[in-house]
């Protein structure tokens, strides 16, 4: 069990692909779009949470229109599918890279038991929003439990001691990063020994498939993601000293009735590229995965 609150660090050494450590230099288009473009409050997202949600839990959508509370709760169970792959953990502390707003924070701790939890996200107005969507549980603040901190700073380069967490989890947040090996030597690096990892984002399934994405998905294109492959990412995990790494592809219960949900939105009618997720999917180019791993 751990209780070691982590430190915000002193500014990294320059020449680091994201800077300082406490001031990560975002890629523009990262930048924009969880800045003043707020992402999470485009109709393709609800409640909050920035991801293409775990539809398995939600029974059988044949037949009947998804509504804004599938989505929000595919969201949510995206995250309990993640956090569900650790065990008794209660009371263990947890970093979470790529907090967004912070609402899977706090779904860690309440229904989890995960405590502390340290939300990490490069973005500085993230790291505002989730501040201000969680006084409650901050630590340190008036009237704050101190069970949640929200840190700025990059995922491949922590500003956090190291052999600090039991757990580290991220939701859809790895397509960002420029450099998975370093988030990968990060994660080993704080993580306690015997800790574990557990992440879930999309990825190209091949180094062929990662080359034809950008000319499918805009997002590849302009630079707000990377197509990292997934079995050089898991080969990342494992070159950075984490053992038993697994790979699950989950896109079955992802892909599916997010187009179906997107095809519902009425403002997305002129706007078809989202819908190409699925397309890609089909054509073998991209899935959804989930990744676990020891330290
Ligand atoms: C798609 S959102 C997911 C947010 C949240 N995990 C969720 O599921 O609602 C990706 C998040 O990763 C953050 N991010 C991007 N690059 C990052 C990096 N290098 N280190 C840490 N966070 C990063 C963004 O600022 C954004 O908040």
């Amino acid at each position: 069990m751990a209780q070691q609150q982590p430190q915000t660090g002193p500014a990294g050494a320059t020449g680091h692909p994201d800077g300082p450590a406490s001031a990560p230099d975002l890629p523009p288009r990262v930048a924009t779009v969880y800045g003043a473009y707020d992402l999470a409050t485009v109709p393709a997202f609800a409640g909050g949470f920035i991801n293409f949600g775990y539809w398995a839990g939600l029974g059988d959508l044949t037949g009947r229109p998804l509504t804004e509370a599938d989505r929000v709760r595919s969201e949510q169970d995206l995250y309990r599918l993640v956090l569900g792959t650790f065990d008794g953990v209660r009371g263990h502390s947890a970093l979470e890279a790529g907090c967004g707003r912070g609402l899977g924070c706090a779904l860690a701790l309440r229904e989890f038991g995960l405590d502390p939890v340290i939300g990490l996200d490069a973005h500085p107005d993230q790291i505002a929003r989730a501040r201000a969507a969680h006084v409650q549980l901050l630590a340190g603040g008036a009237g704050g439990s101190g069970r949640l901190t929200f840190v700025l700073g990059s995922a491949q380069r922590m500003p956090l001691p190291r052999e600090t967490f039991d757990c580290l989890y991220s939701v859809e947040a790895v397509q960002h990063f420029r450099a998975p090996a370093a988030f990968a030597r990060e994660a080993a690096r704080v993580l306690r020994p015997g800790g574990r990892l557990a992440l879930t984002t999309f990825f190209a399934r091949t180094p062929a498939a990662a080359r034809e994405l950008p000319g499918l998905l805009p997002p590849y294109a302009d630079g707000l993601d990377v197509p990292h492959v997934i079995d050089e990412f898991a080969g990342t995990l494992a070159a950075a000293g984490l053992r038993d790494v697994m790979v699950r592809p989950i896109g079955e219960a992802v892909w599916e009735p997010y187009d179906r949900y997107m095809a519902q939105q009425p403002e997305l009618a002129d706007d078809e590229w989202p819908r190409r997720y699925l397309t890609a999917y089909q054509a073998g180019l991209l899935d959804y995965y989930l990744l676990t791993a020891v330290r």
